[in-house]
């Protein structure tokens, strides 16, 4: 199986599939980071720059984690729908895809770029970026609703969306955390029977390229038809988080959780009646639970501060506040006053 970590069998490989000359050599960097993923910048002597993604079978973490590959198939799919509903730029073309080798291509974001969780985590909380983001998850959101957009059918397939996330994030959360346990089973069940739309699934900041200002959305691979209040608890949960770990910057976080939630609830109009606040809220509770006591905790937060997050969170599940502003308010006094 290609390597395409190795220069020398990259290169081979894109000159014998003609995808560059036979005397080309492009510069060859391996992007670090990715867990799931092999990520290598390919750029080309026009300057022309690409970044090619291959899917692992075993995951880079601690524990044995198998997943299959052929997710790439599907984030080529979810580049090619984005690409044609999402503002130009936002969505990084594909270049090629290549089934059989579990990987694509697609263009580079140009440099200078910025991850835009390394500048939430410096403080560096910006309404222009908020604002995007919540726009563009709005977007995806509606793009299939009352629409006639041809949606390719491998969309309704949420294996990837289950092994990836219900029950790593959910279900072993729900094991570890008895007292949540109900909750997190009551919330799974009715999300599996909720298709209302196209959810991308691991939509956060760590997935954001920051680029001229313009938010560039990166790693479509758990995107599915679902419900798209999982996106706005996953998305919440990071805003939160950060209002919990950086102290002195959280009231410029509450401000941008509230700010996301408004600008996302008024790109999508008349959207309430399919998808109520009531379940982005408890969507947002699972999450916030699910980033401590999961098996893919924050990995910004120690121990007190997970320990913190868990009580917190449990208390409100209990009695859960009846809008996004009062979860806000709410967890925000709980990891404060502790
Ligand atoms: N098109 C791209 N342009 C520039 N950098 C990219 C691009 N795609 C991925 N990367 C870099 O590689 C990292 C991992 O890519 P990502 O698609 O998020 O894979 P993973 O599933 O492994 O998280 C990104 O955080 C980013 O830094
Ligand atoms: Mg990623």
């Amino acid at each position: 199986m290609l390597d395409i970590e190795e220069p020398h069998e990259l290169i081979d490989y894109l000159r014998a599939t003609n995808r560059i000359a036979r005397d080309e050599s492009p510069q060859i960097k391996v992007l670090g980071g990715g867990v799931s993923n092999r990520t290598v910048l390919v750029t080309r002597a026009s300057g022309e720059a690409w970044v090619v993604k291959q899917a692992l079978e075993k995951l880079r973490v601690k524990v044995d984690w198998f997943s299959d590959p052929r997710r790439i198939e599907r984030e080529a799919l979810a580049i090619e729908h984005l690409s044609r509903i999402c503002q130009e730029g936002s969505i990084t073309p594909l270049i090629f895809r290549d089934d059989a080798n579990h990987l694509l291509a697609m263009a580079a974001v140009p440099e200078p770029h910025e991850n835009w969780k390394t500048l939430l985590l410096r403080g560096d909380v910006r309404d222009e970026h908020v604002e995007q983001f919540a726009k563009l998850l709005a977007c995806i959101h509606r793009s299939v609703i009352g629409r006639r957009v041809h949606l390719d059918p491998a969309f309704s397939d949420t294996s990837f969306f289950e092994s990836l996330r219900l029950e790593p994030y959910y279900l072993y959360t729900a094991e570890q955390v008895p007292e949540a346990a109900e909750f997190i089973q009551a919330l799974v069940e009715l999300t599996r029977s909720r298709h209302i739309t196209l959810v991308h699934g691991d939509y956060s900041p760590k997935n954001i390229l920051i680029h001229n200002n313009k938010l560039v959305l990166l790693d479509h691979e758990v995107m599915h038809y679902g419900d798209p209040a999982f996106d706005v608890g996953f998305s919440m949960t990071h805003l939160l988080s950060k209002a919990h770990h950086l102290e002195p910057h959280r009231e410029k976080f509450t401000h941008a959780a509230e700010l996301f939630w408004q600008t996302y609830q008024s790109s999508l109009p008349k959207f309430p009646v399919v998808s109520p606040e009531s379940i982005a809220i408890q969507h947002t509770l699972a999450c916030l639970l699910a980033r401590v006591a999961g098996r893919s905790p924050l990995e910004y937060l120690d121990g007190a501060e997970r320990k913190r997050q868990q009580e917190a969170v449990v208390k409100l599940m209990h009695n859960p506040p009846a809008t996004m502003k009062g979860l806000i308010d709410d967890f925000t006094e709980a990891v404060s006053c502790q």
